[in-house]
């Protein structure tokens, strides 16, 4: 009997890894991530609009290699996958491969194009882009006893915690590095090494081209005291109780992922130099061509949702150069792929 049925305490990590990829468990539900909250990829089709045309840059980048991969990561039923292939030029669509990796199963109805896998595949050219998945890779949660030394949470299947074991070793090194606690009774911080290590395992898939993780993120400079972790459950936030009837989620350290010419910017400023502003389209058109000024108008409401200071805005881009020869010049590959395009090029 596992220690999850016998109702005893273990480690979040595990606790987690239970409660969201066991045989019930929360992400095997037919309902799929959208049943319960709006990630980017459901808030707009401008979203997979603007991964496409940062393909179609890597694709540039690369020499346009007769091979194209892209990689959703962490897909969830796919709709990322299907929008960016959808949203392709032809030239490019011909030469793409589609690939979804996830731990559910493969929805009955998606793209036929597309390769569902449980694994990132390995020896991609191109882009593989992992929207809200570091925020679900489960971790330990470390507290701070009355002596100030950082200690392991324990929790129960009921959401009951206690404090467990002082925190060592390389998860010990961990916090001392990325999430320093002050010895003061109480401050948390989430141990990111599990998600860091999920990272570099998709990263070494891409054989040359770029990998980008999106999530809700924080930097060493302003961790929150009393951490991130959290539960959602059809829409709303929700206490987090590991039994599988709610997401687990917790911000995501994205400094600490990146690998070497690894450079976290905003969505905002992503999505801005992909195209998306949220910018009203000009009155003017309202009375020249009123359905055209309708379009576009719904268009710049969801740019904007996208690009909302205090939500989607403030995500994290975490974006990965690889194998593109020496560390400067990939760095200079990462600000020609999000060169700011011209105001008539935009969406
Ligand atoms: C918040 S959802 C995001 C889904 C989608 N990327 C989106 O933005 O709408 C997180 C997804 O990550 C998947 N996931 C978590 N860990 C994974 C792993 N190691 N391999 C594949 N999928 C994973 C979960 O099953 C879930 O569908």
């Amino acid at each position: 009997m596992t220690a999850e049925a016998r109702g005893d305490w273990q480690g979040w990590r595990a606790a987690a890894e239970d409660a969201l990829y066991g045989p019930d468990g929360f992400y095997r539900r037919p309902e799929g991530p959208a049943g319960h909250f709006r990630t980017s990829v459901h808030a707009s089709a401008l979203f997979a609009g603007a991964v496409a045309r940062l393909l179609c840059r890597v694709d540039e980048a690369l020499g346009r290699p007769a091979e194209l991969g892209f990689v959703d990561m962490a897909a969830g039923r796919g709709e990322l996958a299907a929008g960016v292939l959808a949203a392709l030029p032809s030239e490019v669509a011909s030469r793409a491969r589609g690939y979804a990796v996830e731990i559910a199963d493969r929805p009955e109805a998606l793209d036929h194009r597309i390769e569902w896998l449980a694994e990132p595949p390995k020896g991609i050219t191109g882009l593989l882009f992992a929207n809200e998945w570091l925020d679900n890779v489960p971790l330990e949660i470390a507290e701070t006893d009355p002596e100030g030394v950082p200690r392991r949470v324990l929790v129960r299947r009921d959401g009951r915690e206690r404090l467990g074991e002082p925190v060592s070793g390389a998860e010990a090194d961990w916090l001392a590095r990325w999430w320093p606690l002050p010895a003061e009774e109480g401050v948390r911080a989430e141990i990111g090494l599990p998600r860091d290590e999920a990272w570099a395992l998709a990263v070494a898939g891409v054989e040359r081209g770029l990998a980008v993780a999106v999530d809700y993120a924080h930097t060493v400079d302003a961790r929150p005291p009393f951490g991130t972790l959290t539960g959602f459950r059809e829409g709303r936030g929700t206490a987090p109780v590991p039994d599988g009837s709610c997401d687990i989620t917790a911000h995501v350290a994205l400094d600490a992922c990146a690998l070497p010419g690894g450079r976290v910017l905003t969505q905002r400023d992503a999505l801005r130099a992909l195209g998306i502003t949220g910018a009203r389209p000009p009155l003017a058109l309202a009375s020249t061509q009123p359905a055209a000024y309708v379009r576009a108008l719904a268009s710049a409401g969801e740019a904007a949702e996208l690009t909302a200071p205090g939500g989607l805005g403030d995500f994290g881009w975490l974006l990965q150069p690889v194998g593109l020869a020496d560390a400067p010049f990939e760095a200079l590959l990462v600000e020609a792929l999000l060169v700011d395009v011209p105001d008539h090029e935009e969406q």
